[in-house]
Formats: C-alpha cells, sequence, structure tokens
C-alpha cells in the first residue's frame, strides 16, 4: 500500500512499493518542518511550481540522492543546469514512470523563482495526479479555485486530494471545501496553511466544512502517515 508523508507545508514524501517521491521539498527555513534536507531519501522529487517555499532544498537532495526531478519544462531546464538529473513535463502532459502514472494539471497562481540577481521565469504552476498501485492522489499545488477541477474529478478517481487552504495567496477553507465538492476524492488533506502568518488559518474549520457538504477530510500533523 503506498504511503504518505506530510512533511508540512506543501510537502510530503509518497512511498510506493518501487519509488520514494519527494513533494515540493521546503524544509530549510521553514518553520513547521521537523525533517532536515539531509534526512531525506528519495528517487524522484516532483514540484509544482518555482516558488521559493516550493523547490526548497530540491538541489541539495536531489545531488545527494541522485533523485530525478519532475516538473514543468522550465524548471527542469534550470534543474538539470545545476547538475540534477531530470523528467521535463508540462500541463495536460502525462508520463508512465516505474512507479507509475504522473499528469501535470493547471493550477491559477505565480511560478518566479526569486534569486539576489532577479525573479527567473519558472513557466506555468501546475497540480499533479500521481497513480500508483492503482490509487490516484491529486496534489493541487498553489492554486485558485477552478472550475476545471470538476473535470479533474470526472475523469479521475481521486482517492487522496492534497489541497491549499491558507487563502492570501491560495484558495482559502470555503474555496477548498467547493474543490473538495468538484473533485470528489475518497479524503481531502489540507496543505499550505500556518507556515507563515498570512496563512494562519485552522485546518479543523476544512474538516468541519467538508464533512458538512458530505465528504470526507483530515488533517494530517506534521510528520503524521497515511497508508492509502
Ligand atoms: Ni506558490
Ligand atoms: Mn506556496
Amino acid at each position: 500500500m503506498p504511503k504518505l508523508t506530510f512533511l508540512s507545508h506543501a510537502a510530503f514524501l509518497l512511498e510506493s512499493d518501487s519509488a520514494t517521491i519527494l513533494i515540493d521539498p521546503f524544509l530549510s527555513g521553514n518553520p513547521l518542518a521537523t525533517v532536515k534536507p539531509e534526512e531525506v531519501a528519495c528517487d524522484y522529487i516532483l514540484l509544482t511550481h518555482g516558488h521559493g517555499d516550493h523547490i526548497g532544498d530540491t538541489v541539495t537532495i536531489a545531488k545527494r540522492n541522485n533523485a530525478t526531478v519532475i516538473a514543468n519544462y522550465e524548471i527542469a531546464t534550470w534543474c538539470g543546469k545545476q547538475g540534477i538529473t531530470v523528467h521535463p513535463m508540462h500541463i495536460g502532459g502525462a508520463h508512465e514512470f516505474p512507479f507509475g502514472r504522473v499528469k501535470l494539471t493547471i493550477a491559477h497562481h505565480g511560478s518566479g523563482y526569486e534569486t539576489d540577481d532577479g525573479m527567473i521565469y519558472m513557466g506555468n504552476p501546475a497540480g499533479a495526479l500521481i497513480t500508483t498501485a492503482d490509487k490516484t492522489i491529486y496534489h493541487a499545488g498553489d492554486t485558485a479555485l477552478f472550475l476545471d477541477m470538476k473535470l479533474i474529478g470526472e475523469m479521475n478517481r481521486i482517492h487522496l486530494a492534497l489541497l491549499p487552504i491558507g487563502d492570501n495567496f491560495t484558495m482559502g477553507i470555503d474555496d477548498a471545501v467547493k474543490a473538495v465538492d468538484f473533485l470528489n476524492p475518497k479524503l481531502a488533506i489540507p496543505m499550505h496553511y500556518k507556515t507563515f502568518d498570512l496563512i494562519d488559518v485552522n485546518p479543523q474549520e476544512f474538516v468541519r466544512k467538508t464533512q458538512a457538504i458530505g465528504k470526507e477530510a483530515q488533517v494530517l500533523a506534521v510528520g503524521g502517515q497515511l497508508e492509502f
């Protein structure tokens, strides 16, 4: 059975029988993270967009683990220039990896990467559908609510939906509850909250409001794990 561990913010570790996939590994400088970049072992790193709180420790973790970075073309090209093995994709495209299938979906957000020399263009932000062992996880990335989530829900049997709820930069709680309605997952898990003052919302409110529309949601504590 695949196992998902919440590393805080939008960072998750997904362990399948054949591979470990790290998603949006923002650990250094993340006040909620309890795992250090040097403690993470993985085969792949999946990035939703170019913001620093998602690329995070990708370069050091990828190099130490000789992991392959899966991301949009622009991020993959930049990672390739850092000496990392990459698999470029883009929105709407899917690929069969040894562990399963990844499809990038739209997300309404930004994707610039801030450096001392200015902002680097990192393409369009994405979400990802990851299917392993016949279970599909939807990591929405950072996004506003959008009606196409209804289409994503119609075309995929989603087991876990990982949805940002922190407001200000992404969907807030009420929009995320509407996203659950559109996506119809077996279980929704909130992410991208409490890390910064601007996104300090109560995830239990998301759970309560999701259950009020007849859907299931669960808060994963930092370090919390779920087999599904
Ligand atoms: Ni972002
Ligand atoms: Mn973010």
